[in-house]
């Protein structure tokens, strides 16, 4: 990658969204009013919006154009066909159904695919996706390699899967596995891409075991771009070339468009099997709607298809992955202790190693979220002990995650370095008092996906 300050960013801005400081004492009051869960503020209440880089991020003028030539008819759309041809060409897959988002897919999926008791093995799963395999009964089983753990470390690809481990558990007659999921980039523990070799030998053990590989694959062209930068081989190929490579180890694809559709809603579910895709259909129709929209206005299908070519081209890919790097540097050297090498959709702050005098049950990464928006407006959101640990039923004691996280995600060419400047300056003001941050409780948590509503207050 060339060096941040060595070329411009490869777009200039055509329509301005205008965004408001507010003061200390208005953000203090707000975030109280919001039980201290970032989730329950009102956006106009936050400066720079780093919850989520999904469904966030700013469409181009060929996508606005494609827009007004949506076809919103119910059967048959225009623009299927022509998201249906983009998604051939980028995926290389024969079936499709396009789904309202991610989780969409996820529902008709699992739905299709996963008996209780089945086992779900992949890298690292999403949140959501979790969800979906619990609802249905299934057991999800992360087996991101050991490096993937590390906060620190120069190794290029720590989202890789741990190859013996999948051939364990694969070999293991006890477990029922349904199908290997492969989550590209590894969202969960920092945006982390796998590599090539990887995913061929995953697919190897697969087919092997005669299981069938599918990809999460909502930051596809992120991953695709790692492996150009990153893997010995690939420098001289293309984006999209590295992509249908990628593609072609699989059995399908679960994608949520939000992210490399570079859309604000959207999502698709691909399959190289026919049965399969007609399997699915059962599903699709009940839960998303009709074949040719699922749950997709057509306008949103259209700029989903040309969001799809603008996503793999380099310049555009490499400006993205340069500002997340540039602002983990940023925050590196503000003595910040931040996921390296940074992954492709955000930085992600260790909050256990930052606020150590916090105990992981009092939730440092949430502590450390809400004192970031307090300081400077800005919101992260917590990926450590409340979205992945519990409290354990049987006690009432929580039960905490290995990684304890703040993901600042960045979405995609929304923001200029210079909001990433704002965001190094909050955590030097955060870096002379952290030592009197406390941490939360939980009052009140759903029995799903808790962290999303749950309830909070100050620790004694
Ligand atoms: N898979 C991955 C890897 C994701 O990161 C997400 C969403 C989903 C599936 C579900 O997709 O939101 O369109 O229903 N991730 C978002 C995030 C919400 O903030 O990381 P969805």
């Amino acid at each position: 990658m060339r060096q941040r300050d060595s070329y411009a960013e490869p777009f200039r801005i055509k329509s301005v969204e205008p965004i408001r400081m507010t003061t200390r004492e208005h953000r203090a009051k707000a975030i109280a009013y919001a039980d201290y869960n970032l989730f329950n503020l009102a956006s106009d209440d936050v400066y720079i919006d780093l919850l989520t880089d999904s469904g966030t991020g700013a469409m181009s003028d060929a996508q606005w154009a494609a827009m007004m030539t949506g076809d919103e008819a119910y059967a048959g759309s225009r623009s299927y066909y022509q998201l249906n041809a983009a998604v051939k060409d980028t995926f290389g897959y024969d079936y499709f159904l396009p789904v309202h988002q991610g989780r969409g897919a996820e529902q008709v999926f699992m739905a299709m695919m996963v008996k209780p008791g089945d086992t779900v093995p992949g890298n690292m799963h999403f949140d959501t996706t979790i969800g979906h395999i619990l609802l249905k009964g299934g057991v999800p089983l992360d087996l991101v390699a050991d490096k993937g753990y590390l906060i620190e470390s120069d190794d290029p690809f720590k989202g890789d899967i741990d190859l013996d481990k999948l051939e364990d558990v694969l070999s293991d007659r006890s477990l029922s596995v349904p199908f290997v999921l492969m989550t590209i980039t590894c969202n969960s523990n920092g945006g982390q891409p796998v590599s090539m070799a990887n995913i061929r030998a995953a697919s190897e053990i697969c087919r092997r075991h005669g299981k069938k590989m599918f990809f999460d694959c909502a930051r596809f062209a992120e991953n695709s771009c790692f492996i150009k930068m990153r893997e010995p081989g690939y420098a001289d190929k293309s984006v999209i070339e590295i992509a249908r490579e990628t593609f072609s180890l699989g059995d399908g694809c679960l994608m949520s468009s939000k992210k490399d559709g570079l859309v604000n809603i959207g999502g698709l579910l691909c399959f190289r099997d026919e049965e399969l895709f007609r399997k699915a259909w059962e599903y699709e129709i009940p839960y998303e709607g009709f074949l040719t929209y699922g749950g997709m206005a057509g306008r949103d299908m259209a700029a989903l298809a040309q969001g799809l070519r603008e996503v793999v081209e380099y310049d555009y890919l490499e400006d993205r992955l340069g500002q997340v790097e540039y602002l983990a540097g940023l925050l590196k050297d503000r003595g910040v202790p931040v996921i390296l090498p940074a992954g492709g959709h955000g930085v992600f702050v260790d909050a256990k190693a930052y606020l150590p005098h916090i105990p992981q049950t009092n939730f440092p990464a949430q502590a450390l979220g809400v004192e970031l928006y307090i300081e400077g407006g800005i919101r992260g959101v917590e990926l450590g002990s409340c979205a992945f640990g519990h409290t354990d039923p049987k006690t009432g004691l929580e039960v905490p995650h290995k990684l304890e996280l703040l993901r600042l995600a960045i979405p995609r060419r929304v923001y200029t370095d210079r909001h990433m400047m704002m965001v190094a300056r909050a955590f030097e003001e955060i870096g002379k008092r952290k030592e009197g941050i406390k941490g939360y409780r939980i009052k009140w948590q759903a029995e799903v996906l808790r962290h999303f509503t749950a309830k909070f207050e100050k620790a004694r």
